[in-house]
Formats: C-alpha cells, sequence, structure tokens
C-alpha cells in the first residue's frame, strides 16, 4: 500500500484530500496543529472509511517542530511503512494580517508556507526516493502576480499581508522547480497544486478585522474543498509520472514567468541559510 503524509489535515482542502486518499486506498498519514482537531478529524475518518488513519501533530511555523515531526514521521515510516514514502502534501498554510514572527524570528506567512514544506520535505527525501515519491505543493494563482520581494524578503518593512501570501505561494512553484531541477533523476517529482477559490476558513484564523471582512464574502464564492482534492488525488495516481510543474482541476496550467532557474536557485539557497541545513546534499 502507498503511503500519503498531508500536512494541513484537520480542515478545509487537507482534510478533503484525506478523504480522497482513503478512497482510494492509500495509506493515509496526516499532520494536524491541534489536538483537538486531529481528534476529531481522525474519528470523521475511521467512522467513514472504517480504517486506521495515523495522525502526528506538529506547529510547522516553528523549525524545531518541524524537526521533531520529521523524527517521528521517520520513526513511523522505518517501522510501518517498509521505509518509504510515496507522496507528500505540503498543504497546510496561513494568512496573517500584520507582521508577526515565529520563535525562529521569521514572518509566519513566510515560516508556514513556504520554510515549512523545504524543511519538512528535506527531511523526508530519502523516504520519497525509496519510492519514486511525488512531492505536492498547495500554490494559488495569486502566485502569478508577484515577483519575489528580495530586497526584504519578510516584508520586515512596509508589511502588505496580501503581498506576502502571494509571495509566499511564488516561493511553493520556486521550490517545486528547485526540486525537480535537482531529484528528478532521482525519482522524485514535484508540483504546484492550484486549488482555485475554496471556501475554508483559512482568512478568519488569527487575522484581523479587515481581512476576517474581506475573506467571509471572498469564500462564499468559492468551491466546495472536495473539489481540488481530486488534483491531488488525479496527480498521485497517475500511473505515468506527470511532467507538468503546475495542475489545476487536474490539468496542466501554464505557470508565471517568474517561476525559473534563476529565481528557484536564489530562493533555494536562501532558504537552506534559513533552515540552517544543506538540502539533500545538494546546493
Ligand atoms: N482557500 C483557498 O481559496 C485557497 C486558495 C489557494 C491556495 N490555498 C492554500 O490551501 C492550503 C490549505 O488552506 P485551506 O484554504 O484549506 O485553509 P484551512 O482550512 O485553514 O487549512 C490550513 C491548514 O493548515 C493548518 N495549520 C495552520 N497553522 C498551522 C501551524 N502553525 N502548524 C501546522 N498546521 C497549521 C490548519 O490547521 P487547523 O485545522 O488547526 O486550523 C489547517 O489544517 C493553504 O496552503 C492555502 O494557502 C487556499
Amino acid at each position: 500500500m502507498k503511503t500519503v503524509i498531508i500536512t494541513g489535515a484537520t480542515s478545509g482542502i487537507g482534510f478533503a484530500v484525506c478523504k480522497e486518499m482513503l478512497g482510494l486506498d492509500y495509506n493515509v498519514i496526516g499532520v494536524g496543529h491541534s489536538k483537538e482537531k486531529i481528534e476529531a478529524a481522525k474519528m470523521q475518518l475511521q467512522n467513514e472509511f472504517l480504517k486506521k488513519v495515523t495522525f502526528f501533530q506538529a506547529d510547522l511555523m516553528q523549525q524545531s517542530e518541524v524537526k521533531r515531526l520529521a523524527e517521528e514521521l521517520s520513526q513511523h515510516l522505518d517501522e510501518h511503512c517498509e521505509g518509504k514514502l510515496y507522496a507528500l502534501i505540503n498543504n497546510a498554510g496561513c494568512v496573517r494580517s500584520w507582521y508577526s514572527t515565529t520563535e525562529d524570528g521569521y514572518e509566519q506567512q513566510f515560516a508556514l508556507n513556504h520554510l515549512a514544506p523545504f524543511l519538512l520535505t528535506h527531511y523526508m527525501l530519502p523516504y520519497l526516493q525509496k519510492d519514486n515519491g511525488r512531492v505536492l505543493i498547495t500554490s494559488s494563482n495569486s502566485h502569478k502576480m508577484m515577483r519575489m520581494h528580495w530586497k526584504d524578503i519578510m516584508y520586515k518593512k512596509g508589511y502588505n499581508p496580501l503581498m506576502v501570501y502571494k509571495q509566499t505561494k511564488l516561493c511553493n512553484m520556486l521550490f517545486a522547480y528547485a526540486i525537480n531541477d535537482r531529484f528528478s533523476q532521482s525519482g522524485v517529482m514535484a508540483y504546484g497544486i492550484d486549488p482555485g477559490l475554496v471556501n475554508t476558513d483559512i482568512g478568519l484564523k488569527q487575522t484581523g478585522g479587515l481581512v476576517r471582512l474581506i475573506w467571509s464574502l471572498r469564500k462564499k464564492k468559492g468551491v466546495k474543498p472536495e473539489i481540488p482534492a481530486k488534483t491531488y488525488a488525479w496527480v498521485c495516481s497517475q500511473e505515468n509520472t506527470p511532467q507538468g510543474l503546475y495542475y489545476y482541476l487536474c490539468i496542466k496550467k501554464k505557470y508565471s514567468k517568474q517561476v525559473n532557474r534563476e529565481n528557484a536557485d536564489k530562493l533555494f539557497r536562501i532558504s537552506e541559510q534559513l533552515c540552517g541545513i544543506k538540502f539533500g546534499g545538494y546546493i
């Protein structure tokens, strides 16, 4: 049975992806932030699919937590999954209204939406390589409206929450590009997934009045999370490894010209420094 790890698995798109993957008989490992939500999600999934679902808990904003999670996941994969991981779905994400930092001193949207996938993928790479694995990252069409803000990547000066969010979604695409450049030869492929506009509560969690108001109106136009969940399942279940970088509604889509080798390499180097690692032994 193929194993998939899904972050942000307790609500919204991630929870719907868990259901889709369980329906296709994958061995699903969810990662959640809150113990209560993990218990609720686990109960609901087990009742619906009548099979065991394993969850791990971590605050992915903090690098020490990503490291601890990776150690727990590694032990689990070694003991129960033949040391193999077929897919890592980096989906957890957040929106913030103002500049706030993590324990590591990094801006929170940048830390959770980009650095956490970067670091977790680094730790999971040996397991993915053993199963010709796929890395899926929840990006967004909004990546097309951005350029990298290299001179102040975490927007310490002149914080604009929307720009910061969009930049993290561009980072997701650049990271997927960088993985393919470095690891596709070893059988690991990465994809940016555009879920479209989805009716979730992302803009209502730890945000201020204006963001909450805008999102509560905007989300009503969004589709149910079950719609984008099918794209994740499609990318994972294609027998012939999909060769595109960016998918929306199970179809390969054009991505921004900003998603190029120069930007991908630059972000990769900066991310290695910010995480204090040498990713997979490569520059
Ligand atoms: N909704 C859209 O229209 C849309 C469009 C494009 C892209 N996206 C992307 O889709 C992804 C999922 O978002 P969503 O819309 O499904 O919203 P969501 O329901 O709020 O999902 C976000 C997930 O991330 C988890 N999370 C938040 N902070 C965390 C932390 N510090 N550590 C670990 N996990 C944490 C949340 O946990 P809890 O369940 O405990 O809150 C939740 O499960 C995000 O990457 C988002 O950027 C969404």
